[in-house]
């Protein structure tokens, strides 16, 4: 299944709660927005499109945590996501949760697991 990984970024630019990373991913043909946070210390990445409707969750790119630092939020309509698994917790999702994204640490950098369908 798994045919490589590609690099992300340093592990270093993700800081626990912090700012995340912007990237895309091949899905199906066509290009989506992606972006890999840290949260209590190891990294998750999605797909940046809310569950809502499909629109990107930082108004402020890489500003993906609300203000307790504990919630993925979507800056549009205010959805509430769990850092470490994409699942809803509350708003206008509805129980639709993120689409989690493979990636890993490996010797200070980030990567993605490269899947049959990304480019
Ligand atoms: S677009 Fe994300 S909650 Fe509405």
């Amino acid at each position: 299944m798994a045919a490589g990984q590609r690099l992300i970024c340093a592990g270093s630019a993700l800081m626990d709660g912090g700012t995340g990373v912007r990237f895309s991913v091949e899905r199906y043909g066509r290009q989506r927005p992606a972006f890999v946070i840290r949260y209590h210390g190891r990294v998750y990445a999605y797909l940046n499109e809310c569950a809502h409707v499909p629109a990107e969750l930082d108004l402020q790119p890489g500003e993906f945590f609300d203000h307790s630092k504990l919630y993925l939020i979507c800056a549009i309509h205010g959805a509430l996501y769990a850092p470490d698994s994409g699942r809803c917790l509350g708003g206008r999702c509805e129980g639709r949760g993120l689409q989690a994204l493979p990636v890993f640490e490996s010797e200070g950098d980030v990567y993605l697991v490269l899947e049959n369908f990304d480019g």
